[in-house]
């Protein structure tokens, strides 16, 4: 993007690959400047020094958050600056490197054939198994970068399973075959219940085939090596990464080994190159100028305003994952009720983040946001460059986006008139919908390595803005603890369930099985 070409006066900024547009939010120009002389700029500049640093941001887990160094050595790269990470003293950068160089080794290995089945042939097909932070990014890289027509076609036959619903598992072991299939373990913790309940499905599966295969299918990825060993992983194919990297940050590492392997090496570290971009941005850039910050600083000033719904609609059929990629990101990290001084919030800390890829959103829930009383902020993304040849389908899709954005934001001319007339008010579009637009120069690892980076620090930015914790996510274990424990309640357990409804519920459940 030429900024030069740019006509000025407009709340435009560029980036790489990433444009956005922010004319028709309620944050305008006048709010940037104050905002770049002011107290909040300061302590979020702080966090970000302290971010790259080393420093302990997640104070509740006492710890750093080191997800940015799985692509610093992209960013040693392209800046020739080397650096350390001196995290419980060890040079986290050190461990990135080995484990991004034995990754690369290995991923060369299966991709050419070399390292092989125990029947001495190369693996055909590759079976995830991961939740959360574990599952959502490799998912989302994995369908993106299936369309994408990349250099080196994908070598394997790629499925997933997180849910510990069978049905997926079902769906996903009928397209593979146990002998030629790798298992990619991918847990942080490695204690997640439906990951290690999926993952002993697994190896009754494989040993079904014969007792050789499981040894060499397994490959994990956590920060839990020596529990990922004790259950069966050979080291050689253990993949560590950092306690300090949380699960939903943590696409950028040995979590997407599956996709490294499928789709090559040299896509993956394209992704990585182009969040390396970001962080530079966010290191180097004022705040008037730093595309998270600004979105952060948007979307604070719209929950301000009594705006709690986000709705994000990419006009790119294959960013159809992108939204519950970053439903997880945005609201496992900012759907906190305390800030860091354990204060408690008097209103929510970031919008529901939700949407589908439009034009298909249009004909679905747009007419919630044109017309209902819900206040909700929109943001379009649009690719300018598609990746076929079809100039009048881009021009139908660019027009329909760019009509949203003007619809949103301009309603129906007349619209006040209509309000007051009984008569024809259905009709009325009020407009004043805040709405942004993001517009990526093409779709490719590299544009997707950077906005989803740009989502991270944005993220973080808008945590920093209200000083609560991005990191931790103590509202999950909640469920999980239960869970546990009704266990032995739900059929065919037989202790009894403690909470009454509960008890009630499980009483219905085995009335209607007929049991
Ligand atoms: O959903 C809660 C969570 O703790 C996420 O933060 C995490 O991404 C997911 O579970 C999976 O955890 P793990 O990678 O440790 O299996």
């Amino acid at each position: 993007m030429n900024e030069t070409a740019l006509k000025p006066g407009f709340l435009s900024r560029s980036v790489g690959p990433l444009h956005i547009n922010l004319d028709r939010q309620l944050y305008g120009e006048g709010h940037v400047q104050s905002f770049q002389l002011s107290e909040a700029n300061q302590s979020l500049s702080a966090f970000n020094q302290k971010l790259f640093e080393g420093g302990v941001v997640n104070p509740t887990e006492n710890r750093p958050a080191s997800h940015w160094a799985l692509r610093s050595t992209a960013h040693t790269e392209q800046t020739g600056q080397s650096a350390q990470l001196m995290i419980n003293g060890r040079d986290e950068l050190v461990l990135v490197r080995q484990v991004q160089n034995h990754m690369e080794a290995f991923v060369e290995e299966v991709r050419s054939g070399r390292y092989t089945t125990p029947d001495g042939v190369p693996y055909e097909n590759l079976l995830h198994l991961g939740i959360g932070g574990s599952d959502l990014g490799p998912r989302l890289l994995n369908d993106v970068f299936a369309k994408l027509e990349l250099a080196e076609a994908p070598a394997l036959n790629i499925q997933f399973a997180a849910n510990v619903d069978f049905h997926e598992m079902k769906a996903a072991l009928a397209a593979l075959n146990p002998k030629t299939t790798l298992v990619v373990i991918a847990s942080k913790s490695f204690s997640t219940r439906e990951t290690l309940h999926n993952a002993q499905h697994i190896f009754k599966w494989l040993d079904a085939a014969g007792p050789q295969y499981r040894a060499k299918a397994l490959v994990a990825a956590t920060c839990k090596p020596s529990k990922a060993v004790e259950f069966g992983v050979d080291p050689q194919r253990v993949f560590e990464f950092s306690e300090s990297v949380g699960g939903r940050y943590s696409l950028w590492g040995p979590v997407s080994i599956g996709i490294r392997m499928v789709h090559g090496n040299a896509a993956f570290n394209e992704l990585l190159k182009g969040a390396a971009l970001i962080d530079q941005h966010v290191r180097e850039s004022e705040a008037s100028q730093c595309i998270p910050t600004l979105l952060a600083m948007s979307d604070l000033y719209n929950l301000e305003h009594g705006v709690a719904s986000l709705m994000l609609s990419p006009y790119d059929s294959r960013l159809s994952l992108l939204s519950p990629y970053l439903q997880q990101l945005w609201m496992e990290s900012l759907g906190k009720g305390v800030d860091k001084n354990g204060k408690v919030l008097n209103k929510p800390a970031c919008p529901i983040l939700w949407g589908d890829v439009g034009t298909n959103g249009q004909h679905a829930f747009f007419q919630m946001l044109h017309q209902s009383r819900i206040a909700s902020s929109v943001e379009l993304i649009v690719v300018v460059h598609p990746n076929h040849d079809e100039v009048q389908s881009h021009q139908v899709l660019l027009s329909h986006a760019l009509a949203q954005s003007e619809a949103f934001s301009v309603g129906r001319l007349n619209a006040e008139t209509e309000l007051n007339n009984p008569e024809i008010n259905f009709r009325s579009c009020p407009g004043k919908r805040p709405v942004q637009m993001v517009f990526l120069d093409s779709l490719t690892p590299y544009s997707l390595g950077a906005l989803l980076c740009m989502w991270e620090h944005r993220t973080a930015a808008l945590a920093a803005l209200q000083n609560i914790n991005p990191f931790d996510q103590w509202g999950v274990e909640l469920g999980k603890g239960i869970a546990e424990q009704l266990e032995q309640s739900v059929p065919p357990g037989h202790a009894p369930a403690e909470n009454p409804v509960t008890a009630h519920l499980i009483e219905h459940f085995l009335y209607q099985a007929g049991t």
